[in-house]
C-alpha cells in the first residue's frame, strides 16, 4: 500500500500504519526464513542474513513514502555522524531483524523493530514477530496493544512489582551472562522466563514477567520499540525507563526494565549515600568500585567518591585529626548534595573517627555505613601500597591503626572482614543489602 506523504503525528492511525509497515517487513523476512538461511559475516557484527536486508528495504521505502522529512537510523544502513544527527528533533530507529540467533535456530522469536524518537523519547513503537504472527505496538499516551494472528488488537497492561515480592524475570534465550547471575543473587526470583530478541520487553509490558534485566551494552535500535511498548503499558500512566536515545555511540550501558517506577525517579527521594570505612588496604575501594560497576550496569545514576583521589585535588590535606576531619566532612557534604538529585553515591574513605562519620551521616537522608573491618595485621601483611612497611619504619606519621586511631564504628549497617571473604562475595553482600534497603 502506498499512501500519500503526510506529517507523522502520534495518533491511533499512525500507530496502526507503523504496525502495518512492520508486518509487511516481517513478511519479507519469512521468504528467507523458510528457505535455506544464508549466513554471512558482516564486519564484527555477527551473522546477518538476507532477511535483514529485505526487511530494511521495505521499512526504508515505507517510511520515506510516509514522511520524507523524518530521517532513519537503521542497523542495516550507514550510521549518520553524531554531529549531523544530534540536531534531529525526530528520527526513526529501526532494527529490521532483531534476534538473528533465534532466526537461525528457527524458534520463531525474531522480530522487526521500528520506533519514532521525538525529543529523546520513543513516542511510537512496533515489534512484529513474523514467524509467530505476533504484533505489539504502542504510542505515547495511546496505550500498548497486542495482536495475535488475525485476531483483533487488545490493550496490554503492566504494573510495577510490589516491594520485596519475588519477581518473574524475563531473560535472554541466547545470551547467558555472568552479570545477570550476579544480579539475580540480589533479588528474590519467582521464575525465569526466557524469550528471544525484543519480545522480553513485550513480556513485561503484558504482565508475563515483572522485570527484564539486561546488564550488558545494547544498541538503541535494539531497545527503542520495546521501550515504547513498555512505557505505555502502565495501568496508571507511563512506566518509568532509564533508556535514552541519540547518544554519540547509540549505546545504552545496561538497564532493568520493570522496576518499581518510583525506584527510577530522579527526584529527591531516591538518592542515597553508601559510605565505606576501614583501614588503608582493607579492600574497601576494590569492593566499592565493583559495586559502582554493578549499579551502573543497571542504569542507576551513580557517583564514586574516593578519599584517596579527592585528596590529590587538595594537596594540602594531611593526616592530622583536624585535617582528616575537614576532608571527610567536605566529601560527606558533596555526597549529600548529589543524593538530593537522585544519585547513589558510593564513598570510600578511611574515615577513622566516629565523630566525622556521625557528621556525614547527619547530612544525608539515606545513609548506609559499610565497615570493611579487615584487621590491621592482615592489611599490613598485604601492604598493597607499601605504606605499612614505611609506617612501621616510622617514615609516615599519623598512620591509621599505628599512631593514629581507627575508632571501630559502633553501629555499622554492614560489616565485611575481607581476611577470608572473597571480593565477589563481599560485593554480592553489599548489593543484596542495598536491594533490601531501597529508600
Ligand atoms: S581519611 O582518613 O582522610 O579518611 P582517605 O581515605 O582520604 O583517609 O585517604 C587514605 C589513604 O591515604 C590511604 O588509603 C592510604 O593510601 C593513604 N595514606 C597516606 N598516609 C596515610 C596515613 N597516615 N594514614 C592513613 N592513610 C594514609
Amino acid at each position: 500500500m502506498i499512501a500519500a506523504a503526510t506529517r507523522v503525528t502520534v495518533s491511533p492511525d499512525a500507530m496502526v500504519r507503523l504496525a502495518e509497515i512492520a508486518v509487511e517487513a516481517g513478511r519479507a523476512t519469512l521468504a528467507h526464513y523458510h528457505a535455506d538461511v544464508k549466513v554471512e559475516q558482516k564486519g564484527d557484527k555477527g551473522p546477518v542474513t538476507a532477511a535483514d536486508h529485505a526487511a530494511h528495504a521495505v521499512i526504508a521505502r515505507a517510511l520515506a513514502d510516509w514522511d520524507p522529512a523524518i530521517p532513519v537510523i537503521s542497523e542495516e544502513a550507514e550510521l549518520p555522524a553524531f554531529d549531523t544527527r544530534r540536531a534531529w528533533p525526530r528520527f526513526w530507529l529501526v532494527d529490521p531483524l532483531d534476534g538473528t540467533k533465534e532466526f537461525i535456530q528457527r524458534n520463531g522469536e525474531f522480530t522487526v523493530n521500528i520506533a519514532l524518537i521525538d525529543g529523546g523519547v520513543p513516542v511510537l513503537g512496533v515489534i512484529y514477530a513474523p514467524a509467530l504472527d505476533l504484533l505489539y505496538y504502542a504510542g505515547q499516551g495511546l496505550g500498548s496493544w497486542k495482536r495475535e494472528g488475525g485476531g483483533a488488537p487488545a490493550r496490554i497492561t503492566s504494573r510495577p512489582p510490589l516491594p520485596q515480592h519475588a519477581l518473574r524475570v524475563a531473560e535472554s534465550r541466547s545470551h547467558p551472562s555472568k552479570e545477570l547471575e550476579a544480579y539475580l543473587q540480589t533479588i528474590r526470583v519467582a521464575e525465569r522466563v526466557p524469550a528471544g530478541s525484543s519480545l522480553k520487553f513485550c513480556w513485561v509490558a503484558e504482565g508475563k514477567a515483572d522485570i527484564y534485566p539486561r546488564l550488558g551494552p545494547t544498541m538503541e535500535w535494539d531497545v527503542a520499540a520495546g521501550d515504547c511498548i513498555f512505557r505505555n503499558s502502565g495501568l496508571r500512566g507511563p512506566r518509568a525507563s532509564t533508556l535514552v536515545y541519540n547518544q554519540p555511540e547509540l549505546r545504552n550501558q545496561g538497564f532493568v526494565i520493570g522496576l518499581a517506577d518510583s525506584e527510577l525517579e530522579t527526584g529527591s527521594a531516591t538518592g542515597r549515600v553508601i559510605w565505606f570505612t576501614g583501614l588503608s588496604g582493607s579492600g574497601k575501594s576494590t569492593i566499592a568500585r565493583r559495586v559502582v560497576d554493578a549499579l551502573e550496569a543497571r542504569g542507576e545514576p551513580v557517583e564514586y567518591l574516593d578519599g584517596d583521589a579527592i585528596r590529590d585535588i587538595f594537596p594540602a590535606t594531611g593526616f592530622t585529626r583536624p585535617e582528616r576531619d575537614a576532608h571527610i566532612r567536605r566529601v560527606g557534604w558533596v555526597a549529600s548534595r548529589l543524593e538530593r538529585h537522585g544519585v547513589t553515591v558510593i564513598a570510600s574513605l578511611v574515615s577513622p573517627y566516629e565523630e566525622s562519620r556521625a557528621f556525614v551521616r547527619s547530612l544525608s537522608r539515606h545513609f548506609h555505613l559499610i565497615w570493611v573491618s579487615t584487621p590491621f595485621d592482615e592489611c599490613a601483611r598485604r601492604d598493597v601500597k607499601g605504606l605499612y612497611a614505611r609506617a612501621l619504619r616510622g617514615e609516615i606519621k599519623h598512620f591509621t591503626g599505628l599512631d593514629d586511631p581507627f575508632e571501630a564504628p559502633a553501629a555499622p549497617d554492614l560489616t565485611l572482614d575481607t581476611t577470608h571473604l572473597p571480593v565477589d562475595d563481599a560485593v554480592a553482600r553489599v548489593l543484596r543489602y542495598l536491594e533490601e534497603h531501597r529508600p
